[in-house]
């Protein structure tokens, strides 16, 4: 695994370029729904959503310094949104406020293992490269880009960034999360060979390769990234690191839900990779901080719980102690 920058006059660890969002999420509906009927649910929370915002408030809670470039509606959900990342602690200040758009949100309802998801793009799409500031990314050790095929606004340039960013000394890292049309084309294949880590899961991966075995795909995928991580549940995750497999147990927990498990996973994994840890440490920090979102409804929940997060993450063995 290539070794992060660690000795830098550096600002941040991290720094993230992504969408923001809401999650409305209604618990107890019944799996299958008639049309005309009223359907009651059991529960209800509006919390912190978007794969990329919810990395980065993690990330934050996990003690690294975090910067988020995004671009929000001029509206309640976008402010809501905006301000759970700062109460995080992360740096907002090249968040854009868009008249012309409204914010985007994901209503979900889950149901034990299964989920549906439902999402009105607006701002998420409405993010492009041009409304970055290439200076401020590269004031981080390290970018992480989420949610490729929600975020189309920034597939013009988008290969450029990453070369610039490159060459700034900062390694990469991407999780593509779904994609929504399955077709998993452009600009994937060029944003790859500058992708340090790859954090799928076992379905993404699968389907981007064609609809291949979880072994055939790594064998696929790995001729083109360096490292991959794939995520898988309750099973914990499947590494190839230099062409090496490796696979790390999850930790047993009895889950609220799984959203955000993804994203919470990857914030652990950058937290112990920004400390230089090997990947064997990696993978387990991301197996605990993965396990400690699904603790809690949604995926920041756990992590702003303070009493929570830290016995958790001490009974479990996170192997990064904040001072
Ligand atoms: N039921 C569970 N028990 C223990 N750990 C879990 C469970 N579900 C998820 N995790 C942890 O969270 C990680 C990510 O989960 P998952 O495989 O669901 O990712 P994902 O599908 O990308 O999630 P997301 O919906 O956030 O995109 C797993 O690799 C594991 O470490
Ligand atoms: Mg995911």
């Amino acid at each position: 695994m290539k070794i992060p920058l660690l000795q830098t006059d550096k600002h941040f660890d991290l720094a993230i370029a992504g969408e923001l969002n809401l999650d409305l999420i209604l618990y107890g509906l019944p799996l299958l729904m008639e049309t005309e009927r009223d359907f009651l649910a059991t529960g209800f929370v509006s919390t912190l959503g978007s794969s990329s915002a919810i990395v980065a408030h993690n990330a934050s809670m996990l003690g690294l310094r975090v910067r988020f470039a995004t671009l929000v509606g001029d509206d309640d959900f976008g402010k809501l949104a905006l301000d759970r990342l700062k109460q995080a602690g992360v740096d907002t200040s090249d968040a854009i406020v868009d008249r012309s758009v409204t914010t985007g949100v994901t209503i979900l309802l889950p149901h034990g293992a299964v989920r549906h998801s439902f999402s009105y793009l607006g701002s998420i799409s409405a993010l492009t490269v041009a409304n970055l500031n290439r200076d401020h990314l590269s004031q981080a050790r390290h970018f992480h880009l989420s949610s490729l095929y929600l975020q189309t606004g920034l597939h013009g340039g988008i290969v450029d960034l990453l070369k610039h960013l490159k060459g700034a000394g900062l390694t990469i890292s991407l999780d593509t999360n779904d994609d929504p049309a399955n077709q998993w084309g452009s600009p994937l294949n060029e944003i790859l060979p500058y992708v340090d880590i790859f954090l799928p899961n076992e379905s993404e991966i699968c389907r981007m390769a064609g609809g291949r075995s979880l072994d055939e795909a790594l064998q696929m995928l790995g001729e083109k990234v360096p490292t991959i991580i794939v995520k898988r549940g309750r099973n914990g995750c499947r590494s190839k690191d230099q062409g090496q497999i490796g696979d790390y147990p999850g930790v047993t927990v009895n889950p609220v839900d799984t959203i955000g498990a993804g994203d919470s996973f990857d914030a652990g994994f950058l937290c112990a990779y920004l400390h230089g840890m090997d990947l064997a440490t990696c993978a387990r920090a991301g197996n605990i901080s993965g396990a400690l979102s699904t603790l809690s409804t949604g995926g920041t929940e756990s992590f702003r719980h303070s009493k929570l997060r830290e016995s958790f993450l001490r009974e479990r063995g996170f192997p990064v102690v904040r001072s």
